[in-house]
């Protein structure tokens, strides 16, 4: 399962990566993702661990707010794709390619975890969960940003027929096809996200595993997501975030 999602996410890393970098040049949106970290992290917390950091787009917006950024992910030409874009753009992120359900650092080495759109390609979440408590130090904060998109994708045919009228206005702002594989098909029958109700499971697995003040932000989709975004998806979008505190 896991040697699947690898290739799925390095087939798809270049497409990925001028899709994020879309949102990186979209003033709007940039400054957006700056605020809702400047919100949660505050000046305090000084080392980001970003999982799953693709392109690295989280990372870049963490060491521009002043963190130092540790960013991992499965995919070695997701960290190929990173590093290239940090030397273009000038920043010093310690990019590695690692598990997030088995990852290499001490306990208690971080004073944040975050991760965006991550949790739900993952097939073990209660592991990943568990793994990011670990190498959180006592009172630091896991941010986790990801959507129901599963859920709807099977659940809406109205919203199957949108995405395919709307998708020459992503392949031209996004310069990216949005196409859906075989291989996309087979794993998301098998993932956890597919048949579970989103942010709520998440929430239950942070409270079991004892993290404190878990909170959900109900307004990411409106503070990140433009006119334009929103004619994409024919909605506001699935997103969410949660936070809890170690
Ligand atoms: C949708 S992308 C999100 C990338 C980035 N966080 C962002 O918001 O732009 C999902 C990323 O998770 C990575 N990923 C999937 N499974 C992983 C795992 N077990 N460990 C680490 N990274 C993983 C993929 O390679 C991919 O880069």
């Amino acid at each position: 399962m896991k040697d699947q999602i690898r290739t799925r996410w390095s087939l798809d890393a270049a497409n990925y990566n001028r899709s994020t970098q879309s949102t990186w040049n979209s003033r709007r949106a940039k400054s957006a993702w700056e605020s809702i970290f400047k919100d949660l992290l505050g000046t305090d917390v000084q080392l980001v661990l970003d999982v799953g950091t693709g392109p690295g787009f989280i990372a870049f917006l963490l060491a521009e707010l002043g963190k130092k950024v540790v960013g991992i992910d499965l995919s070695e030409d997701m960290i190929k794709i990173a590093n290239r874009n940090a030397k273009e753009l000038g920043f010093n992120v310690d990019f590695k390619v690692s598990d997030a359900e088995n990852l290499p650092f001490d306990d208690e080495s971080f004073d944040a975890v975050v991760n965006r759109h991550v949790l739900w390609t993952l097939p073990n979440p209660e592991r990943a969960t568990h793994e990011w408590k670990r190498v959180l130090r006592p009172g630091g904060t896991l941010i986790i940003i990801d959507g129901n998109w599963n859920y709807n994708y099977k659940n809406s045919i109205n919203k199957k027929i949108w995405r395919y009228l709307a998708a020459p206005i992503v392949i031209v702002t996004e310069k990216r096809i949005p196409r859906k594989t075989k291989l996309d098909q087979d794993i998301k029958q098998k993932l956890w996200s597919s048949g579970n109700s989103r942010p709520g499971d998440d929430i239950k697995i942070l409270k079991k595993l004892g993290f404190r003040n878990v909170e959900v932000d109900p307004n990411i989709n409106k503070r990140t997501q433009s006119l334009l975004d929103y004619i994409k998806l024919g909605y506001w979008g699935d997103t969410f975030l949660v936070t809890g505190v170690k």
